[in-house]
Protein backbone atom coordinates (compact mmCIF):
# COMPACT_ATOMS: atom_id res chain seq x y z
CA UNK A 1 0.00 0.00 0.00
CA UNK A 2 1.68 3.71 -1.00
CA UNK A 3 0.11 6.56 0.69
CA UNK A 4 0.98 10.22 -0.90
CA UNK A 5 -0.36 11.49 3.03
CA UNK A 6 -0.55 10.62 6.41
CA UNK A 7 -3.82 13.39 6.34
CA UNK A 8 -6.85 13.32 6.00
CA UNK A 9 -7.79 11.76 9.03
CA UNK A 10 -11.40 13.68 11.49
CA UNK A 11 -10.76 15.58 14.37
CA UNK A 12 -12.36 12.74 15.95
CA UNK A 13 -10.59 9.83 14.20
CA UNK A 14 -6.83 9.13 15.58
CA UNK A 15 -4.23 9.58 13.15
CA UNK A 16 -3.44 6.19 11.17
CA UNK A 17 0.14 4.65 10.42
CA UNK A 18 0.81 5.26 6.57
CA UNK A 19 3.29 5.05 4.33
CA UNK A 20 3.66 8.43 4.44
CA UNK A 21 5.37 8.55 7.22
CA UNK A 22 8.01 6.21 7.13
CA UNK A 23 11.28 7.75 7.09
CA UNK A 24 13.29 4.56 5.90
CA UNK A 25 15.34 4.02 9.52
CA UNK A 26 13.77 0.73 11.20
CA UNK A 27 14.76 2.39 14.49
CA UNK A 28 13.01 5.53 13.96
CA UNK A 29 9.90 4.31 12.07
CA UNK A 30 9.66 1.36 14.89
CA UNK A 31 9.35 4.15 17.57
CA UNK A 32 6.67 6.45 15.52
CA UNK A 33 4.31 3.23 14.67
CA UNK A 34 4.51 2.76 18.59
CA UNK A 35 3.69 7.09 18.88
CA UNK A 36 0.87 6.47 16.61
CA UNK A 37 -0.53 3.73 18.38
CA UNK A 38 -0.10 5.32 21.80
CA UNK A 39 -2.24 8.47 20.43
CA UNK A 40 -5.02 6.14 19.17
CA UNK A 41 -5.43 4.55 22.44
CA UNK A 42 -5.41 8.01 24.06
CA UNK A 43 -8.22 9.22 21.39
CA UNK A 44 -10.47 6.31 21.91
CA UNK A 45 -9.88 5.87 25.48
CA UNK A 46 -12.99 6.38 28.33
CA UNK A 47 -12.74 9.14 30.47
CA UNK A 48 -11.77 6.94 33.48
CA UNK A 49 -8.95 5.72 31.17
CA UNK A 50 -7.78 8.83 29.32
CA UNK A 51 -5.49 9.76 31.77
CA UNK A 52 -3.27 6.56 32.38
CA UNK A 53 -3.43 6.39 28.47
CA UNK A 54 -2.21 10.01 28.29
CA UNK A 55 0.81 9.20 30.96
CA UNK A 56 1.97 6.61 28.87
CA UNK A 57 2.21 8.14 25.89
CA UNK A 58 3.83 10.99 27.62
CA UNK A 59 6.64 7.98 28.94
CA UNK A 60 7.13 6.89 25.30
CA UNK A 61 7.31 10.14 23.65
CA UNK A 62 10.37 10.91 26.55
CA UNK A 63 12.23 8.07 25.62
CA UNK A 64 11.12 8.95 21.67
CA UNK A 65 12.65 12.35 22.11
CA UNK A 66 15.48 11.69 24.13
CA UNK A 67 16.63 9.33 21.62
CA UNK A 68 16.23 11.49 18.40
CA UNK A 69 18.09 14.58 21.00
CA UNK A 70 20.97 11.79 21.46
CA UNK A 71 21.52 11.06 17.91
CA UNK A 72 21.57 14.47 16.86
CA UNK A 73 24.16 15.48 19.92
CA UNK A 74 26.35 12.32 18.63
CA UNK A 75 26.71 13.61 15.14
CA UNK A 76 26.89 17.41 15.14
CA UNK A 77 24.04 19.47 16.31
CA UNK A 78 24.47 22.19 18.91
CA UNK A 79 22.21 20.59 22.30
CA UNK A 80 19.67 24.31 21.45
CA UNK A 81 19.41 23.38 17.95
CA UNK A 82 15.31 23.79 17.11
CA UNK A 83 14.26 20.41 16.77
CA UNK A 84 15.42 19.43 20.10
CA UNK A 85 13.33 22.49 21.26
CA UNK A 86 10.52 21.79 19.87
CA UNK A 87 10.94 18.37 21.39
CA UNK A 88 10.99 19.91 25.11
CA UNK A 89 8.02 22.39 24.48
CA UNK A 90 5.76 19.16 22.71
CA UNK A 91 7.01 17.65 26.29
CA UNK A 92 6.16 20.66 28.41
CA UNK A 93 2.63 21.22 27.04
CA UNK A 94 1.92 17.47 27.17
CA UNK A 95 3.18 17.79 30.91
CA UNK A 96 0.54 20.90 31.56
CA UNK A 97 -2.54 18.76 30.25
CA UNK A 98 -1.68 16.10 32.86
CA UNK A 99 -1.86 18.27 35.34
CA UNK A 100 -5.10 19.41 34.20
CA UNK A 101 -6.40 16.28 34.01
CA UNK A 102 -5.62 15.50 37.17
CA UNK A 103 -7.27 18.30 38.18
CA UNK A 104 -10.53 17.33 36.87
CA UNK A 105 -9.57 18.67 33.01
CA UNK A 106 -10.28 16.39 30.83
CA UNK A 107 -11.37 18.25 27.49
CA UNK A 108 -7.78 19.82 27.79
CA UNK A 109 -5.99 16.67 27.19
CA UNK A 110 -8.25 15.37 24.31
CA UNK A 111 -7.61 18.86 22.63
CA UNK A 112 -4.55 18.31 23.02
CA UNK A 113 -4.36 14.91 21.63
CA UNK A 114 -6.39 15.74 18.46
CA UNK A 115 -3.70 18.42 18.02
CA UNK A 116 -0.69 16.20 18.26
CA UNK A 117 -2.60 14.04 15.67
CA UNK A 118 -2.19 17.32 13.83
CA UNK A 119 1.26 18.25 14.38
CA UNK A 120 3.20 14.74 14.43
CA UNK A 121 2.87 13.96 10.83
CA UNK A 122 4.62 17.49 9.91
CA UNK A 123 7.21 16.99 12.28
CA UNK A 124 7.97 13.27 11.38
CA UNK A 125 7.62 14.60 7.51
CA UNK A 126 10.11 17.28 8.56
CA UNK A 127 12.43 17.59 11.10
CA UNK A 128 12.74 14.03 11.90
CA UNK A 129 12.45 12.98 7.66
CA UNK A 130 15.71 15.67 7.64
CA UNK A 131 17.36 13.90 10.69
CA UNK A 132 16.84 10.35 9.30
CA UNK A 133 18.90 11.56 6.00
CA UNK A 134 21.16 13.52 7.87
CA UNK A 135 22.25 9.99 9.95
CA UNK A 136 21.84 8.13 6.98
CA UNK A 137 24.44 10.24 5.47
CA UNK A 138 27.40 10.23 8.39
CA UNK A 139 26.82 6.60 8.49
CA UNK A 140 25.28 6.83 11.69
CA UNK A 141 24.56 3.61 13.41
CA UNK A 142 21.70 3.96 16.04
CA UNK A 143 22.34 0.52 17.69
CA UNK A 144 26.12 0.85 18.08
CA UNK A 145 26.86 4.65 17.87
CA UNK A 146 29.17 3.71 15.26
CA UNK A 147 29.82 6.47 12.35
CA UNK A 148 30.87 5.57 9.68
CA UNK A 149 31.53 8.74 7.79
CA UNK A 150 32.58 11.01 10.25
CA UNK A 151 33.93 13.18 7.41
CA UNK A 152 30.42 13.96 6.19
CA UNK A 153 29.99 15.83 9.64
CA UNK A 154 29.80 19.42 9.27
CA UNK A 155 32.65 21.42 10.83
CA UNK A 156 30.65 23.91 12.52
CA UNK A 157 27.80 22.82 15.13
CA UNK A 158 24.02 22.71 13.72
CA UNK A 159 21.65 25.01 15.18
CA UNK A 160 18.92 24.43 12.04
CA UNK A 161 16.80 21.66 11.52
CA UNK A 162 15.18 21.06 8.11
CA UNK A 163 12.48 21.73 9.57
CA UNK A 164 9.73 24.79 10.41
CA UNK A 165 12.56 26.90 11.45
CA UNK A 166 13.32 27.53 7.90
CA UNK A 167 17.38 25.81 8.03
FE1 LIG B 1 10.41 11.36 16.12
FE1 LIG C 1 11.71 14.62 16.40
Amino acid sequence: MTATTALPHTLDTPLQWSDALALDMPVMDETHQEFVALLAEVVQAADDALLPHWSALIAHTQDHFDREDQWMLATGFAAGNCHATQHKVILQVMREGEARGHAGDLPVVRQMARELGLWFPQHAQSMDASLALHLRSAGYDPHTGALGQPERLPAQAIHGCGGSCGD
